[in-house]
């Protein structure tokens, strides 16, 4: 049976029991409104570590829209059921007074790696991604903690966090778990209309063939390529395309400037926001 922990002293005090015990645990943190894309990094936290930890906390100070935070889809009764059936012991579901009861103020910096992307549309951010994230780590002390590769600069500003201040836990990047035609899964898709569902596979199609074209176009090339088949869809509203290296995620202008070259784009369906990656080489 999963145990519900909502304040910080408690969900201490089972860790304590744990590592007394010997065990090892495995962390995945949350906003809820959980999909098969977190299942999967908690499956995988299940078989590689004794026991299984997730957070549910929709972080307020990592929100930059207002509106985007009303809208966050919160489902506490549907999470808990896919929580039980992927085996977590300890759901850490704590309140905005109980992760923040004084102000937060910490600044954070992460160089050139937060200034592009999703750090330039979302301004605050990734700040506030790493407050919520140290505290959580600090909090539940895992031995490795799981984080999806959608949400890849993200991933790269936590790996980057967990270096500087030498926190003494292994992150663990896994693979982003797509729908059957292709849609990245994200909470955010639960608010598509219809209309925007049957839609969005569009953005995998078009990564799908652009990773492909390297051989033929530049970097620029391709990022323009992309660009007009969305411009030639007027359902989508582009916020970024960048071809980009994947450590600090800066353009590249010749395919031999790196080892690891992706294609990064987000995009407005809507009043939705979605973001989706792929590797081309
Ligand atoms: O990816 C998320 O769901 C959140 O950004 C995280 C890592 C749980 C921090 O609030």
């Amino acid at each position: 049976m999963m145990k519900v922990i909502p304040t910080t002293d408690a969900i201490k005090a089972q860790i304590a029991e744990a590592q007394r015990a010997g065990k090892t645990i495995g962390f995945v943190p949350t906003m809820g409104a959980l999909h098969e894309g977190h299942l999967a990094l908690m499956r995988q936290a299940k078989r590689e570590n004794d026991l299984l930890v997730v957070s549910i906390f929709v972080n307020p100070i990592q929100f930059n829209n207002m509106e985007d935070l009303k809208k966050y889809p919160r489902n506490i009764v549907q999470d808990s059921i896919m929580l039980e059936s992927v085996g977590c012991d300890f759901l850490f579901a704590p309140d905005e007074q109980e992760m923040y009861p004084e102000p937060v103020t910490d600044q954070y910096e992460f160089g050139k790696l937060s200034e592009v992307m999703e750090g330039a549309s979302r301004p605050g951010h990734f700040n506030g991604v790493a407050i919520v994230v140290r505290k959580l780590l600090e909090i539940v002390e895992p031995d490795k903690a799981y984080f999806g590769e959608k949400d890849f600069q993200q991933l790269a500003i936590i790996q980057q966090l967990v270096k500087n201040l030498l926190l003494p836990v292994e992150i663990v990047p896994c693979p982003i778990i797509r729908e059957k035609d292709g849609l990245a899964m994200s909470s955010r898709n639960m608010r598509l209309t219809e209309n925007e569902r049957f839609n969005a596979p569009f953005i995998y199609q078009t990564l799908t063939k652009a990773v492909k074209l390297n051989t033929v176009l530049s970097p620029e090339e391709l990022k323009k390529w992309i660009t007009d088949k969305f411009k030639s869809r007027p359902e989508f509203k582009i916020d970024y395309v960048e071809i980009a290296e994947d450590e600090q995620l800066q353009t590249v202008t010749h395919w031999n400037d790196a080892k690891g070259v992706y294609i990064f784009i987000a995009v407005f369906l809507g009043n939705v926001r979605l973001i989706d990656n792929m590797r081309i080489f």
